[in-house]
């Protein structure tokens, strides 16, 4: 069975077979977390991204770690929905994109993933609303992975999260 946990901190420096990181469609690098993996994995993950993407929102692709140290290996990146207020199929965007990187770190073997909160940053989707949308979404995805990690990069996060693993 997985083992769920939120933890806070910068998901670069996780200990885990998968990062997620929460890209745009082109998969060359932005800005929030996708800055800050691209940074630490190196120029060729722009150019790993390069060629196996546009991404949909809602999916995800893998593609080698490069300079993230071991045990990391993988690096899923996968594209949230950008928040237009909620009746734009949003939710359902949202909940495929954690399904799909728990479903493509099965395809590589992984054992061990570290998310971040998708899409809450830069795409603007209502963190408590996010929250429980990852974690309903992770415990009822079958997959051999035994641990995920939810990272949360700040304080609200990290509490948003934590209720929602609580209630649910
Ligand atoms: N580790 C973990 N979480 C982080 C880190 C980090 N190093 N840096 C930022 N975050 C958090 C943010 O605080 C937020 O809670 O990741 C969450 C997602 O925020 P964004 O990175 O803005 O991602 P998103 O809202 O999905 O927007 C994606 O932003 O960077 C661009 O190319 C990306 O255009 C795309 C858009």
């Amino acid at each position: 069975m997985v083992v769920i946990e939120v933890v806070r901190g910068d998901i670069t420096e996780e200990n885990v077979d998968a990062v997620v990181t929460a890209a745009n469609e082109s998969l060359l690098g932005g800005s929030g977390v996708d800055g800050a993996v691209h940074r630490a994995a190196g120029p060729r993950l722009a150019e790993a991204g390069a060629a196996i993407g546009p991404c949909p929102p809602g999916d995800a692709m893998a593609t080698p770690a490069f300079d993230l140290d071991p045990p990391v290996r993988h690096i899923i990146h996968t594209v949230g929905p950008v928040w237009e207020g909620g009746d734009q199929g949003e939710a359902e965007t949202l909940a495929s994109c954690y399904r799909r990187c728990v479903q493509v770190a099965d395809e590589l073997g992984a054992r061990s993933m570290a998310f971040p909160a998708i899409a809450t940053g830069v795409y603007g989707y209502p963190a408590d609303q996010a929250a429980r949308i990852a974690v309903a979404t992770l415990r009822s995805t079958p997959t051999r992975v035994k641990q995920i990690r939810l990272v949360a990069f700040d304080q609200e996060t990290c509490e948003r999260l934590t209720v929602a693993l609580r209630e649910q």
